[in-house]
C-alpha cells in the first residue's frame, strides 16, 4: 500500500481522490492551507455538497488510512504527492498558476528521497516541465523527483462514481517506471490506462472538456435554429444521438454550461492557441454561444411579458448543475443579474445552493421552496435541472403564480402537462405551439420512436 499526500486535499478534486485512495487501502494525507476546510474534514464534514462523499470520508478517517493536515510535513514520508490545487482563469483567460507554483515549492522543501509528483490539477500544456524545474530549483541535493501528468475527469455531483469507474486514466511522462508506479495505484479500478508524453496528456484534458463544451454549444445553436423553423430540439437531439458516431450525451439544449471547468478550460485552451500561434475561432464561438443562451432566456421572458421591469420572476435553480451547490459561472446567476439590471424583482430558490448564493446576488430574494418562489410571480424560469423540479405539482404552481409564463431553461418539463395546468410553456428550441408528441415504444432490444401530431 502506498503513502500518498494530496495537496489541495480540501478542494473538490483533492478531497475526492484522498477519500478514494484511502478506501483502496492506501495511507493518505490531505494537505490544505485552508484551516477551515481541514477542520471541517476532520469533523467528517465535506466543505462542498457532493452525494456520498461524507460516508467515504468517514470510512477513511475511521479506518486510520486518511487524515488531513494544514502543513506539508507529511510530504517527507510520501511516495506520491498529488497536486490538486485550483487553476482559476486570470484576467486574460489563462490558467492562474500561482497556487500550483507555491505548492511545488513547498513540496520541494519538504520532500526526502525519491518522490513521484503527480499533476492532477488542470494545468497548461508544458506544466510537467515547469513543475520539474521548480522542484529541482528548491529541493536539496539528496532529493529526486519524477513528475507525471494525470488529469482528472470528475463530474461534480457524480464524483464518487467517476473516481471509482473512470472511462480512462491518462498518464503523461517520459519515464516508463514512473508511469508503472502511478498506473499501479489505479489498477484495481480496471479502466484503460493511456500513457503518453506529458504535453499530450495535458492536452487530452483541455481537448476533452473543450469538445464536450462544443457539443453543448452546437446543440444550443441548432436549438435556436429550430426555434426559427418550428422544429423540436429534443426530438432532433434524440434522432441525432442514436447515430453511434454522435452519441446521445451532452446534447441537452438549454441555458448553457457553467461550473469550475468548462468555461475556464475553453478560455485557457483559446489563450494557449493564441500564445502558440494557433487558431481558436471555434473555441471562442463556443464561449460566445454559451453566453448568448443566457441572454436569449432573458429575452424570452421580456418578449412574452412586454419587458421585465417591475415584474416578479421566480428562478428555480441556482447551482450550475444538479446535485451540487457549486455556483461558479452558473448560468442562473448570470440570468438573475440581467433580470435585476433590467428592473425585475427576482425570487430564487435551489434545493442546496441557497446558503452559498447568499451575498452573491444580494438584490435577489432567496427562498428555500419552489412554491414560495413562484407565489405571486409573473413568470417562472427553470435554470437547473434538479430532479425535484421535473416533478413539480403544476396545478399548485399555476395557482400560486400571478402570471402564466413558464420558461423551461433545461427542457425538462413536459410541455403538454404545463399547458394542461393552464400555463404558457416556452422551452429552448421547442416549438411555441406544441405540434408533436413523442411516442416511445420499448421492444426488447430495439427502441422505436415515432413523432406524431398532437
Ligand atoms: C466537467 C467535465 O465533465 C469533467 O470531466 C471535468 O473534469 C470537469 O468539468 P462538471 O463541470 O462537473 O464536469 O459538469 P458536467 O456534467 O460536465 O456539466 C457541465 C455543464 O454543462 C453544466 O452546467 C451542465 O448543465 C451543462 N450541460 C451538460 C448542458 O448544458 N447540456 C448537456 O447536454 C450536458
Amino acid at each position: 500500500m502506498a503513502r500518498i499526500v494530496i495537496v489541495g486535499g480540501g478542494g473538490y478534486v483533492g478531497m475526492t481522490y484522498a477519500a478514494a485512495f484511502a478506501d483502496l487501502g492506501h495511507d493518505v494525507v490531505g494537505v490544505d492551507v485552508d484551516a477551515t476546510k481541514i477542520d471541517a474534514l476532520r469533523a467528517r464534514i465535506a466543505p462542498i455538497h457532493e452525494p456520498g462523499i461524507e460516508d467515504l470520508l468517514r470510512r477513511g478517517l475511521d479506518s486510520g488510512h486518511l487524515r488531513f493536515e494544514t502543513d506539508y510535513a507529511s510530504v517527507s514520508d510520501a511516495e506520491f504527492v498529488f497536486i490538486c490545487v485550483g487553476t482559476p482563469s486570470d484576467e486574460y483567460g489563462r490558467a492562474e498558476m500561482k497556487y500550483i507554483t507555491a505548492a511545488a515549492r513547498e513540496i520541494a522543501l519538504h520532500a526526502q528521497g525519491h518522490t513521484i509528483v503527480v499533476n492532477k490539477s488542470t494545468m497548461p500544456v508544458g506544466s510537467v516541465e515547469l513543475i520539474a524545474e521548480i522542484l529541482n530549483e528548491h529541493a536539496s541535493h539528496a532529493v529526486s523527483f519524477d513528475v507525471v501528468s494525470n488529469p482528472e475527469f470528475l463530474r461534480e455531483g457524480c464524483a464518487l462514481h467517476d473516481v471509482f469507474h473512470p472511462d480512462r486514466i491518462v498518464l503523461g511522462t517520459h519515464d516508463a517506471l514512473a508511469a508503472a508506479h502511478v498506473g499501479a495505484l489505479y489498477e484495481p479500478l480496471g479502466s484503460p490506462i493511456v500513457v503518453t508524453d506529458p504535453r499530450s496528456a495535458e492536452m487530452i484534458k483541455y481537448a476533452s472538456n473543450a469538445f464536450l463544451a462544443t457539443k453543448i454549444s452546437f446543440i444550443n445553436e441548432v436549438a435556436t435554429i429550430c426555434e426559427g423553423l418550428g422544429a423540436d430540439i429534443c426530438a432532433v437531439a434524440r434522432g441525432m444521438g442514436l447515430d453511434e458516431r454522435i452519441g446521445p450525451r451532452f446534447l441537452q439544449a438549454g441555458v448553457g454550461f457553467g461550473g469550475s471547468c468548462f468555461p475556464k478550460d475553453v478560455r485557457a485552451l483559446a489563450a494557449m492557441a493564441d500564445d502558440a500561434g494557433g487558431d481558436a475561432s471555434l473555441l471562442r464561438a463556443v464561449l460566445d454561444i454559451n453566453v448568448s443562451m443566457q441572454v436569449r432566456a432573458v429575452d424570452k421572458l421580456a418578449t412574452r411579458l412586454g419587458g421585465v421591469q417591475g415584474k416578479t420572476i421566480a428562478v428555480l435553480g441556482l447551482a450550475f448543475k444538479p446535485n451540487t451547490d457549486d455556483l461558479r459561472e452558473s448560468p442562473a446567476l448570470a440570468v438573475i443579474e440581467q433580470l435585476l439590471a433590467s428592473g425585475a424583482t427576482v425570487r430564487a430558490t435551489d434545493p442546496v445552493a441557497v446558503p452559498r448564493a447568499t451575498g452573491l446576488v444580494p438584490d435577489a430574494h432567496l427562498v428555500d421552496d419552489p412554491y414560495a418562489a413562484v407565489t405571486g410571480a409573473d413568470a417562472m424560469i427553470l435554470m437547473t435541472d434538479w430532479a425535484e423540479y421535473r416533478d413539480l405539482d403544476l396545478d399548485h404552481l399555476a395557482n400560486a403564480m400571478r402570471g402564466r409564463l413558464v420558461v423551461d431553461g433545461r427542457n425538462v418539463l413536459d410541455p403538454t402537462s404545463v399547458r394542461d395546468a393552464g400555463l404558457l410553456y416556452e422551452g429552448i428550441g421547442r416549438p411555441a405551439t406544441w405540434p408533436a408528441v413523442r411516442i416511445v415504444v420499448e421492444r426488447e432490444q430495439s427502441e422505436v420512436i415515432t413523432l406524431a401530431a398532437d
